[in-house]
């Protein structure tokens, strides 16, 4: 399959594009690279001869016809999104911007190449999506494809918005689409300022450990390169206007995910005295934090045959060690703009 993976120089764009050339597709990696984007991520790839990039903004119409018209791809798995909610409250225009008029000018860019092809009934335009737009759970229950929307950040906002749009161009002119809505990613070439990184780097430089409130708020895990899985399977076998939960049943409280994480280290690399336990602060919750998210992602499961390789235990520490062993690609990247400022959770 020819896929145009947008965001690939993304922390899950990436598992895409590395997983995807693994497995014998031919990539077209449409980034702009902003501060998330990284070529360093698909550097194990990149002179793949399946591989190419181009580096265009999905704000840009005129640029995304160039790429569609150079490229004519079976399927675009649309990833490219402004991603961190604490930014999405310091500055949400950028995420209506990327977030909701970018997927706009995918689907038109897509839409056209589509009619020009003749409609073809195999082409899919895969939107990767987030369950922060079902809104937070009480202590019970699980999020299902038929969840009402009820999104609280301008992060998930933006995400459902661009959701409804391309629902609309399922609905109002056939563009066969694929929705898929996954629970909170860790793993390799998690850019640091997300919990999970953030937690282990700070760790290791003896800094604090920040988490909001009292650490009760919940997330469902699931480790990146599962992810990648799910995503390549829904792209190939994913019914069209149909979409798909993805999930681990890993939920965790943060204060406990922040525990194992520190159990870890203190069993790789111990400190001189103590636990990195020690390090734990509690700072001011954010606002409009959501208490719980928990997938159920049996749809997935049952209807396509996915299933996570890892528990959370296993990915944490495929994580920390992968941390460990790649200063050289975290170094540079803790001075950026915002990485030591926001406490990070996803
Ligand atoms: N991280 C998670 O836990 C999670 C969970 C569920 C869904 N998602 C969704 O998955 C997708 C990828 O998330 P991520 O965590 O890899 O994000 P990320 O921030 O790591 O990567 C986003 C990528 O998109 C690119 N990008 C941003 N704006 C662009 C623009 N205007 N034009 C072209 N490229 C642009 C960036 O350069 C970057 O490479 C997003 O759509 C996000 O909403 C993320």
């Amino acid at each position: 399959m020819k896929i145009l993976v947008t965001g690939g120089a993304g922390f899950i764009g990436s598992a895409v594009v590395r997983l995807a050339i693994e497995r014998g597709h031919q990539v077209i990696n449409l980034d702009s690279l902003t501060y998330a984007g990284r070529l360093e991520n698909v550097a194990s790839v990149a002179d793949h001869p399946n591989y190419a990039f181009e580096q265009a903004d999905i704000r840009d119409r005129a640029a995304l016809t160039r790429v569609f018209e150079a490229h004519n791809p079976d399927a675009v798995m649309h990833l490219a999104a402004e991603s961190h909610v604490d930014r999405s409250i310091d500055g949400p225009g950028d995420f209506i911007e990327t977030n909701i008029t970018g997927t706009y000018n995918m689907l038109e860019a897509a839409r056209a190449q589509w009619a020009a092809n003749g409609r073809p009934e195999t082409f899919r335009f895969h939107h990767i999506s987030t369950d922060e737009v079902y809104g937070s759970l009480g202590d019970e229950g699980l999020f299902t494809e038929d969840t009402p929307y009820d999104p609280r950040s301008p992060y998930s906002a933006s995400k459902a918005s661009s959701d409804h749009l391309v629902r609309a161009w399922f609905h109002t002119y056939g563009l066969p689409v694929v929705l898929t809505n996954c629970s909170n990613n860790y793993g390799p070439y998690h850019f640091p300022e997300k919990l999970i990184p953030k937690v282990i780097l700070n760790a290791l430089h003896g800094k604090d450990l920040p988490i909001y409130g009292q650490g009760l708020n919940v997330r469902d895990w699931l480790y990146v390169e599962d992810h990648a899985d799910a995503l390549l399977l829904a792209v190939q076998k994913g019914e069209p206007g149909r979409s798909y939960n993805v999930g681990g049943h890993n939920e965790r409280r943060n204060i406990d995910l922040v525990h194992a994480i520190c159990d870890i280290l203190d069993d790789k690399r111990p400190r001189d005295n103590g636990s990195y336990r020690n390090q734990i602060t509690f700072v001011t919750d954010r606002p409009g934090h959501d208490a719980r998210y928990a997938i159920d992602p049996d749809r997935i499961m049952s209807e396509l045959g996915w299933t996570p390789s890892v528990t959370v235990e296993q990915g944490l520490e495929k994580t920390v060690q992968w941390y460990l062993d790649n200063a050289d690609w975290w170094q540079p990247l803790l001075n950026l703009e915002g990485v030591g400022t926001r406490v990070g959770s996803g």
